[in-house]
């Protein structure tokens, strides 16, 4: 997307090798662009969420192995840095499948090979990413323009989106948003209802503020309105990202995203999945009860972080001293209520069979490896 004009990803290589990274820890307030340039900043800018998203994740630990080639290409530091790197954050598939496809391309190679093959191997994950993108949000548009039949001529569809599956949590374009996105360029009138996203407020921040960087009207609301807005009749059709979505097309994704399916299939609301291929976990075709649910601090409760009228980023305490706080950070989804998973390759039905319908290859070696 254009940022102030600019064509912009969310990370890049340097002329002088770094890598480049929105710090997304800083937005709305600032827009800050960092440099890492070690595998130890990048596993550093993971796990304190200056990057975040799980297609940007992957592409950011295929980036931290690019860096930590440049530096020692042996054996045991190639081991070392996918070690460091896969301890970031448990939840979103995305690393592990970037870094299982890293290691596959760099380990069978002579370590003064490996350094350049990291760096080709990630530029190509990250465009990739771009690439998968893109075709999603053709999917996506056709669903968002079929949800607002019902309105009338020239009245915006109403979507509603939960965290941020934008632009910022990928390379470019998003997931969920690049439906929006694809959309509003194409001429569709299109409002989305922000869910602030509580407790680190990436639907509030990040969402709202790429949105309005490029110019799709939306609003922003509290986590619990959404239910209210679709009984009442606001929300046309509900579009969200994932952090993992099983074989089985269970949905892992932010907290609170279950409580939005809920709500969705008790008003007849559709709630789709924007899935890129590298989110789906091919391994888990049963039960997602072994899916690790990332526990964060309880600080993200008990306290929310903002600007103050003095522009100085400022933490305060909501909550009254002593009381004790729980954090999970993703919840799951069942199958059953999703009304469509889009990939790029297209719209699946939320099932084993759907997924292995559009990806009968990756279903075939799940297959082949023993997945029950
Ligand atoms: O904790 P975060 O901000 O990394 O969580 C992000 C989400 O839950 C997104 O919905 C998900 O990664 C999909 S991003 C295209």
């Amino acid at each position: 997307v254009n940022v102030n004009g600019k064509p912009t990803r969310t990370i890049w290589a340097s002329a002088d090798g770094a890598v480049e990274i929105i710090d997304q820890t800083a937005l709305p307030h600032a827009f800050v662009v960092r440099s890492l340039r070690t595998v130890a900043d990048v596993a550093h800018a993971i796990a304190s969420m200056q990057v975040r998203g799980a297609p940007l994740i992957g592409a950011a630990a295929a980036y931290g192995l690019w860096l930590a080639m440049r530096a020692d290409a042996s054996d045991g530091a190639l081991a070392a840095a996918r070690t460091a790197l896969a301890a970031t954050r448990p939840t979103a598939v995305n690393l592990r499948w970037a870094l299982d496809a890293m290691m596959a391309r760099l380990a069978p190679l002579a370590p003064d090979a490996r350094a350049d093959a990291a760096r080709a191997a990630a530029d190509a994950i990250a465009d990739d990413d771009v690439a998968i993108n893109r075709a999603i949000g053709a999917h996506a548009h056709a669903l968002i323009r079929a949800a607002g039949a019902r309105r009338g001529a020239g009245e915006p569809v109403q979507v509603l989106t939960h965290c941020n599956a934008g632009w910022l949590a990928t390379v470019d374009w998003g997931t969920a948003l690049a439906g929006v996105y694809a959309a509003h360029d194409a001429g569709l009138p299109v409002h989305v209802w922000v869910d602030e996203t509580r407790p680190r407020n990436q639907g509030a921040a990040l969402t709202a503020w790429e949105l309005g960087a490029h110019g799709v009207p939306h609003t922003v609301i509290v986590d619990n309105a959404g239910g209210h807005l679709m009984q009442r009749g606001q929300v046309d059709v509900v579009l969200v990202g994932t952090d993992r979505t099983t074989a089985a097309g269970d949905v892992v994704n932010k907290i609170g995203t279950y409580l939005k399916a809920l709500a969705a299939r008790d008003c007849g609301v559709p709630f789709y999945v924007a899935a890129p291929s590298p989110s789906i976990d091919w391994t888990i075709r049963g039960a997602p009860d072994g899916i690790p649910i990332e526990e964060r601090a309880a600080e993200e409760v008990t306290t929310v972080v903002g600007a103050a009228a003095s522009g100085a980023t400022t933490r305060v305490r909501v909550a009254p001293d002593g009381s004790r706080a729980h954090n999970p950070g993703f919840d799951v989804t069942p199958a059953r209520l999703v009304t469509g998973i889009v990939t790029e390759r297209g719209v699946a039905a939320a099932s084993r069979d759907g997924l292995a319908r559009l990806f009968p290859e990756r279903a075939a070696d799940a297959a082949a490896s023993g997945v029950p």
